[in-house]
């Protein structure tokens, strides 16, 4: 068969380190078939999905769940493992399942999983450091948030700026500089979600500085909104963290040019209209989804001189490649290369609206956005998953999990044995006074 590609680029399929697609247990906001489908109509090709499901992928018994769930998947995907406080013992078996990453929750979000504690966190970094797999981070500082909220609520506020007051930088800048001290200290990879102020740079340049393996993302609306849509579009762009002030927004412009940013990443978080269209604010579920809207909405910055395609397909696919080891060729990081592609029209013009989306969470902030540049066709190992703008419904379940590509370099882990050797030891005997 051949195919008439003539006066359209072929990129690299787009690889989002971080979707959530809700199944098991939040099935009314999102499953592994409308989630993958919205994914291949997004020209992204390969998926890394969050554990915050119910029950949470924080056990070798709910990764089975979770995998069965997936083999409907139109596209490829990686699975989080949760590193939890509670979890410890589950984190090996986890790897020996095939979770492709991990996630932990410093902070509280959707699904109200607690926080594991400092200690939890760096034993559970020491152990995931002798694997090599990274370990993405909700850099939010729990109490700090909790402390916040209260006196806010307390004061009677419910409007929706009220949800960016109860999130100020700090939170997310002092998470990220405690993680990546305990990264450098254990030697484990990591990686900063939804990186949303210009604060969090500081301390990930220093630690990518100190040799510490970090790497982080932003998401498309941290780059295109600020805290104007507060007014304009109430708990719709409620999500965590929060959308910024307009000098955040410049600061992470300049942190994706620079490589402070090594990628973008869409948050995909799908929630029903009726949790997600509230007026008293603390009501209203965080997140909405992005994976579908992801590459126009860029593909327009581009378009407009704002990045080149060539920085655009670093963040979007080279990047994430590199950062979780999907080499198609052994040794080598060449995105696309097993026929991961999408093919775009950067000419195209459409109109976002919530009810054309494939996701089963129809509304989003970007309604009525005009873009300049979409993907067209989806190719995914070879296989057409979206041809000519629609979706190839008999492609359901040629997703695989990346697990086949995947090799992370080799582990580093750094002062394990030491703080083993600590907890066995005994204290020598107390010496007689003098
Ligand atoms: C995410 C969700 O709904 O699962 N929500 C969000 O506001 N970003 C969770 C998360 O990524 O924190
Ligand atoms: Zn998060
Ligand atoms: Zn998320």
């Amino acid at each position: 068969e051949t195919f008439d590609a003539t006066g359209l680029h072929l990129l690299p399929g787009a690889i989002d380190a971080h979707v959530h697609f809700r199944e098991p247990g939040y099935t009314h906001k999102e499953d592994w078939r409308t989630g993958t489908a919205a994914a291949a109509m997004g020209g992204v090709t390969t998926v890394f999905e969050m554990p915050n499901t119910d029950p949470p992928t924080g056990t070798v018994e709910a990764l089975g769940i979770k995998q069965r769930a997936a083999a409907k998947a139109h596209v490829d995907y990686g699975l989080y493992g949760l590193l939890a406080e509670d979890n410890l013992d589950q984190l090996d078996g986890l790897v020996a399942g095939g979770v492709a990453a991990f996630k932990c929750f410093m902070g509280n979000t959707f699904g109200n999983l607690p926080s594991p504690s400092t200690g939890a966190m760096l034993e559970g970094f020491e152990i995931i450091a002798r694997h090599g797999l990274r370990i993405s981070l909700h850099a939010e500082t729990a109490s700090i948030m909790a402390w916040r909220q209260r006196k806010l609520m307390a004061a009677g506020r419910r409007d929706p700026l009220a949800h960016l007051a109860s999130r100020p930088a700090v939170v997310a800048t002092e998470a990220v500089s405690r993680a990546a001290i305990l990264a450098e200290w254990t030697g484990a990879r990591i990686h900063v979600l939804h990186i949303s102020s210009g604060d969090e740079l500081r301390p990930l340049r220093e630690a990518k500085a100190r040799g510490v393996d970090i790497t982080g993302e932003t998401c498309p609306h941290y780059l295109l909104f600020d805290e104007r849509a507060y007014g304009d579009l109430g708990s719709i762009i409620r999500v965590n963290p929060p959308v910024r002030e307009q000098h955040h927004q410049r600061a992470l412009w300049e942190g994706l040019r620079d490589g402070t940013i090594d990628m973008i990443a869409t948050d995909h978080a799908p929630h029903d209209p009726a949790e997600k269209v509230r007026d008293d604010i603390w009501t209203a579920d965080c997140g909405f989804p992005g994976v579908e809207t992801q590459m126009a909405l860029m593909l327009t910055q581009v378009n407009a001189g704002r990045l080149s395609l060539s920085d655009y397909v670093r963040l979007s696919s080279t990047a994430p490649a590199k950062a979780f080891g999907l080499h198609p060729r052994k040794g080598a990081i060449v995105p696309g290369a097993d026929a991961d592609l999408a093919l775009v029209d950067m000419a195209r013009r459409e109109t976002i609206r919530a009810e054309a989306l494939h996701s089963r969470g129809r509304i989003t902030p970007f309604e009525g956005f005009e873009t300049v540049g979409a993907p067209v066709h989806t190719l995914v190992r070879g296989r057409f998953v979206m041809r000519d703008r629609r979706l190839v419904e008999d492609s359901v379940g040629w997703g695989l999990s990346v697990g086949r590509i995947q090799s992370m370099p080799e582990p580093q882990p750094r002062h394990v044995e030491e703080t083993t050797a600590a907890i066995t030891r005994t204290l020598p005997p107390a010496r007689a006074a003098e």
